[in-house]
């Protein structure tokens, strides 16, 4: 059972209403938030000033409540650029269906949605509606693209619903909205901190038709990437080919071969605090790049291939250096490869995970990790790449903390 005294915090949450009969329930969300010790400001579109009084959030939050986009008064210092950048999270609690729309598409004709746009802190939705209308394929979609996004996304609940209906809908419990804010484990944790993440695979042209590459889809790097940007950090990620959308506010750098990713990265790696090599590099690319395609002719042919130079290895000899982590993917002997891998490169940690089996590792929504560092280890256990990125970033922030001290 989640208790909330453990928790101290001293946090800014923006609380945008949109216009559900839930809204009552975001009063709650309020009084629980501000228990915490969170300095709370609310946001309310005119529909949900229908439901709720502002006057009640401005009771509960002590603060006045924000309403119009086009706000004279607010809107000479640019009222919402101010508001967005005041916040450590917002949360958009309830969610409509029209506003998750409006979000996942980046419109920006209201207060609320302008905020969106304009936040730079980790954003989280708590859903309200009908449970057909959470259930009709475009409001999934909308959910789906805000995810993609780096959105967390809080319930709905099922059971009872206002209009009579039962089903998926009802917006989450304020206690459960305040312990997924305020225990979101690596909160602010790497605040204000420059991370560089690389992710997915390289490509290594052999023709101007066929490349050798492997089975990274970049879902690690590009949770790690959310992960910190949600703990705080800004994040650079430098991303071999891949089919996914990087989350918004972070610097993508787009790269092919092993060695624009090496390029890419040692332009970036000094001026950072973190570096996170999540991406599987070629450790061999052909000597030879042939400019017309290769042609099908004798029985056997042979390619000759030359190792490429190691990113992780350069980043770790840097002076000064960013906390260096490599993971390591292994088909067998896990840990006795990963410790070499951690001290021949002289790494602050090794997440290192198999491949090669039907767990996790390359392409898979799951992933486990061994983390090393000199002094220890731990285990992460299975589960989705996101919530595994988030156990991750953690331990980073904590061991960077204690090589401090
Ligand atoms: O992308 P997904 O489908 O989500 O899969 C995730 C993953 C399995 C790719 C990821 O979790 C992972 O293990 N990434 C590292 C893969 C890898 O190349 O491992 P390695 O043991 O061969 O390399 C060790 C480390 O050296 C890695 O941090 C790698 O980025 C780095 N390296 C390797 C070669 C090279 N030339 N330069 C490097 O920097």
């Amino acid at each position: 059972m989640f208790t909330f005294q453990d928790l101290t915090i001293n946090k800014h949450i923006l609380l945008a209403v949109s216009g559900g009969i839930a809204a009552y329930k975001s009063a709650e969300l309020v009084r629980l938030l501000r228990k915490q010790g969170a300095e709370v400001r609310v946001v309310m579109t005119h529909s949900a000033m229908q439901f709720v009084s502002p006057l009640t959030f401005q009771a509960l939050s002590g603060n006045p409540v924000h309403s119009e986009l086009l706000d004279a008064d607010a809107e000479h210092a640019m009222g919402h650029i101010s508001l967005a950048r005041w916040a450590d999270a917002l949360i958009i609690a309830p969610a409509t269906a029209n506003t998750l729309a409006k979000c996942s598409h980046g419109l920006a004709d209201d207060l609320l949605s302008t905020l969106y746009l304009a936040a730079t802190c980790p954003v989280y939705v708590a859903p309200a509606m009908n449970q057909a209308m959470w259930h009709k394929t475009v409001t999934q979609e909308n959910i789906h693209k805000l995810k993609s996004h780096g959105v967390t996304v809080i319930g709905p609940e099922p059971g009872e619903q206002a209009c009579g209906e039962t089903g998926f809908g009802r917006m989450s419990e304020p206690a459960e909205i305040c312990r997924c804010l305020l225990a979101e484990p690596g909160i602010r944790c790497l605040s204000g901190l420059k991370v560089l993440i690389s992710a997915g695979p390289t490509r290594e042209p052999l023709d101007p038709v066929r490349y050798l590459t492997n089975r990274s889809s970049g879902k690690m790097g590009y949770a790690l990437a959310n992960a910190a940007l949600k703990a705080g950090a800004k994040v650079t990620l430098v991303s071999g080919p891949v089919a996914l959308t990087a989350p918004d506010n972070v610097d993508l750098v787009n790269v092919e071969t092993a060695a624009q990713m090496y390029t890419a990265v040692m332009s970036k790696a000094a001026e950072q605090d973190i570096y996170i090599g999540a991406a599987a590099v070629a450790d061999y690319s052909p000597v030879m790049l042939e400019q017309q395609k290769i042609k099908k002719q004798s029985e056997q042919i042979t390619l000759t291939l030359q190792k490429t130079r190691d990113i992780l290895a350069e980043v770790a000899q840097l002076t000064p250096r960013p906390f260096t982590v490599g993971f390591a993917a292994e088909t067998h002997d896990l840990e006795h490869y990963a410790q070499d891998k951690l001290a021949r490169k002289n790494l602050d940690m090794i997440a290192a995970n198999w491949v090669g089996r039907d767990i996790g590792g390359f392409d898979s929504e799951q992933n486990a990790l061994q983390v090393f560092w000199k002094q220890g280890q731990k285990n992460l256990a299975m589960t989705t790449k996101n919530q595994l990125a988030e156990q991750l970033i953690r331990l980073i922030a904590e061991r960077m903390e204690l090589n401090k001290t």
